[in-house]
């Protein structure tokens, strides 16, 4: 479906849930040092969500259904240094917007109905301010009107239209291609480090026009969950987690995880534990349909690598009883996914408004509390499934954990597995009528295929 027909359906969708006009702004680059040399910009997505295009310093105003394009035209300097750009108009014929005006023109729409969203830069932020002539606090402290939009953005953007769905395929193809470039550029003997791996699974990002939906984490300390390091040589006996994805020019995102030995062998108890992570990944995915509470996902997770753990000798009991004292929290510290879509933790900018379901509040549980996503699934989702197995020394080291779990945990039987520091196998899934469908089940997870991809 063309942008313009798709944008038209949701702005219709977005009247239907609220009856007081809404102006999103983009936001604005963010400078470095000085004002031509700036952070990258990405505009907001609940922005790009109505307007498609990541334009900078655009505002659109929605009612019932129309929609109005707020954008000065590029200075003649601005030419000058960037070079042509389209007219305003031209950009509001492309999205479907009826008027195209002046951003000075925005005073004549602000009265005290308008709803806002609050962008990420402090500059637009500012604006947005000084021009409705209120604050804009965080998403759970925002004033009436805002929070019915908040409330209308959540229902629209939670499960994905055709137009999403094309995009977040498209973004989950490059994301596959990267990650198999990064097992093939992993050879032993060259001096890599994980600098190198991570160069060319990005490289396969930015030579298909798409950058990365967040830091790369690539890594040979797996058990460093957001390692935004690359500097480790590549061991011989290592296991590298990339977890790795791109998000397309309108901004729909991927989010792959896989995790392979440099040597393109898994030792014996690598590959342990590899599969006891493929097992909870295998069942999450096997069980994801429509009314599947998404919790129940990650405790069905929980449950399958702590069988696993029991088998291998690494924890002690009765599974249930274990994950019933969070004895899993130990190895798997997080949630086993999140929403996808324009943001890699989709709506994340909204606390926990879009990931728990009405009434519903984060656990204090070790074994719950960073669960992201508490709904029933419903068709059109995109999650992630992305369990884990860690040893991280601040969690294992930790004397209150020590002592909870000490006949819990066979600690002898564990150092068996030092070779392991962090495994994570993270796929992409929309849920469909009957079931899900894995948008990156193209990048294999069996051990003989990764060994295989890898060599
Ligand atoms: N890439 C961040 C995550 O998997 O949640
Ligand atoms: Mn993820
Ligand atoms: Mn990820």
């Amino acid at each position: 479906m063309p942008l313009a027909k798709t944008l038209k359906q949701r702005r219709q969708q977005l009247a239907k849930h609220l009856d007081t006009p809404v102006l999103l702004w983009s936001g604005q680059a963010t400078p470095r040092n000085f004002p031509a040399n700036t952070h990258p910009f990405r505009p907001s997505s609940h922005f790009l969500y109505f307007a498609g295009l990541p334009l900078e310093n655009a505002v659109i105003h929605l009612a019932d259904g129309h929609l109005t394009l707020f954008m000065d035209e590029a200075t003649p300097a601005e030419a000058l240094w960037h070079g042509p750009s389209p007219t305003r108009s031209e950009l509001a014929h492309q999205i479907g917007a009826g008027k195209a005006l002046p951003l000075e023109d925005l005073k004549y729409f602000i009265h005290d109905q308008v709803a806002t969203l609050k962008v990420q830069d402090s500059v637009t932020t500012q604006q947005q301010e000084q021009l409705l002539g209120r604050s804009l606090p965080i998403a759970k402290q925002v004033q009436d009107q805002d929070l019915a939009l908040l409330k209308a953005i959540v229902q629209l953007r939670i499960c994905h239209d055709d137009y999403a769905l094309a995009e977040i395929r498209r973004a989950a193809r490059v994301s596959v291609t990267a990650h198999k470039t990064g097992m093939a550029t992993t050879v032993l003997g060259k001096n890599l480090t994980e600098a190198h791996i991570r160069a060319a699974m990005e490289q396969v990002i930015m030579a298909n026009g798409m950058t990365c939906a967040y830091n790369s984490i690539v890594t040979v300390h797996g058990e460093v969950l957001h390692n935004n390091h690359y500097h480790h040589p590549l061991g011989e006996h290592d296991l590298v987690l990339a977890d790795v994805g791109a998000e397309t020019d309108t901004g729909w995102a991927s989010d792959i995880t896989r995790t392979w030995p440099t040597s393109g062998k898994f030792s014996s108890t690598q590959r342990d534990l590899y599969d006891v992570v493929l097992a909870a990944h295998d069942a999450c995915i096997a069980a994801a349909k429509p009314g599947v509470e998404y919790r129940e996902l990650h405790l069905l997770a929980c449950r399958t690598l702590t069988t696993g753990l029991v088998d291998l000798g690494i924890l002690v009991g009765q599974p249930d009883d274990l994950v019933e004292q969070d004895a899993h929290a130990l190895f798997f510290p997080h949630g086993v996914g999140h929403l996808l879509g324009l943001d890699v933790h989709d709506m994340e900018d909204l606390g926990d408004l879009a990931g728990y379901a009405l009434g519903r509040q984060r656990s204090d549980r070790f074994g719950l509390g960073f669960l992201r996503l508490d709904r029933p699934l419903q068709s059109g989702m995109a999650v992630t499934i992305e369990p884990g197995f860690y040893q991280v020394p601040g969690i294992l080291a930790d004397q209150g954990n020590q002592e909870r779990y000490a006949t819990m945990v066979n600690w002898e039987r564990l150092a068996a597995f030092a070779d392991v520091r962090g495994i994570r196998i993270e796929d992409d899934v929309l849920i469909t009528d009957n079931g899900c469908e894995v948008l990156t089940a193209e990048l294999p997870t069996a051990v003989s295929k990764i060994e295989h991809l890898v060599n």
